[in-house]
């Protein structure tokens, strides 16, 4: 049947009616808010690639912690900056470092708040990058036995789900080992299993501090202009015992999230990274865009293509819209 029998336009007349046939959903509990920790107390430094976001001291995490969780967000995932930074990465896998510190701060104050611990050493590491080195190459299977390390450490803190974005071989077989063995049989894995060497990971360096002192990731990460590749990690990851797989970023890569769900039917989180969060900030911020409709709209295109789960430094603003029902 064609027009004018057909007129696709009958279902979008009103609101009710869109809100009727709408095929993708975006809810906060899809959410997961990145956040930055850092020593000392009372610290509220802006990122100031990333407005709205800051590193926070342990105390000002907790405070943020318990505001995500009253606006229903599914998580928080921390990302953590050291005293002090080293050739081998050693407060990655301490447990009196600054992400076991504030995973029991947070499993304390807000129990309920689904903690993720996201494991790698780049923000620990003098040199920045995400493993040990080997002259100037980072050494894959020297680089394991920390990740397991510092997964441990962060299961027994308090982690609820232990996250490796550091893209070595091998690390979920390691990690999943290390934690069966540690008394954490039932923590999953989440794997950042296709990660990208992006350009739109900068803003996060700033936040994070883990900016390579030489080189770049993509001796490790994976080469934009591969998808065969990435459901090659993705198969490996889940052999491995990945229990939710990870794309990164988002956005230039809708059609590896795509894949990977259809090909795998496996619960899939998506990372809408710092620079694709930059980019529309900057644009709102100067008037070019509407800031909050640009955001829901590229929330719900990463759910449209697959993703279960969204990681995005969008959460806080976004959480309370959906509450009253925005829509895209
Ligand atoms: C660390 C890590 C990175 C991000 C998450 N974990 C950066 C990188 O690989 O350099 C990026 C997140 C973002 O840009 O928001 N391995």
């Amino acid at each position: 049947m064609t027009y004018p029998t057909t007129r696709l336009r009958r279902l979008r007349a009103t609101p009710a009616l869109r809100a009727m046939r709408r095929e993708t959903t975006l809810a906060a509990s899809n959410l997961v808010a990145p956040l930055f920790v850092c020593h000392g107390s009372k610290v509220r430094k802006p990122v100031a690639s990333m407005p709205g976001h800051f590193q926070l001291s342990v105390d000002e995490l907790v405070r943020e912690g318990e505001a995500i969780a009253k606006d229903g967000i599914g998580g928080v995932i921390l990302f953590g900056i050291p005293a002090a930074k080293d050739a081998e990465g050693r407060e990655a896998y301490d447990e009196k470092g600054i992400v076991p510190t504030a995973l029991r701060a947070l499993k304390k104050a807000v129990p309920d708040l689904i903690l993720w611990a996201d494991v790698c050493l780049c923000e620990y590491t003098s040199h920045g990058h995400c493993g040990v080195l080997n002259g100037e190459k980072v050494d894959n299977d020297k680089t394991l036995p920390l990740l397991a390390r510092a997964s441990t450490a962060y299961a027994a803190a308090g982690a609820d789900l232990i996250a490796p974005s550091d893209m070595m071989d091998g690390r979920v077989a390691a990690i999943r080992k290390a934690l069966d063995l540690g008394g954490f049989p039932d923590t999953p894995i989440v794997s950042y299993a296709a990660k990208y060497a992006s350009a739109f990971y900068g803003p996060f360096r700033e936040a994070a501090e883990s900016t390579p002192q030489f080189g770049d990731r993509r001796g490790y990460q994976m080469d934009p202009a591969n998808a065969a590749e990435a459901l090659r990690e993705v198969a490996l990851d889940l052999e491995e015992g990945a229990d939710m797989v990870m794309v990164k970023p988002a956005l230039p890569y809708l059609d590896v999230i795509r894949r990977v769900k259809e090909q795998f039917q496996v619960p899939v989180a998506a990372y809408n990274v710092s620079g694709e969060f930059a980019m529309i900030k900057a644009a709102a911020q100067n008037g070019w865009i509407d800031g909050e409709r640009a955001a829901l709209e590229t929330l719900v295109s990463i759910r449209r293509a697959g993703a279960d789960v969204i990681l995005t430094y969008f959460a806080r603003e976004i959480a309370p819209l959906l509450a009253k029902g925005a829509t895209a």
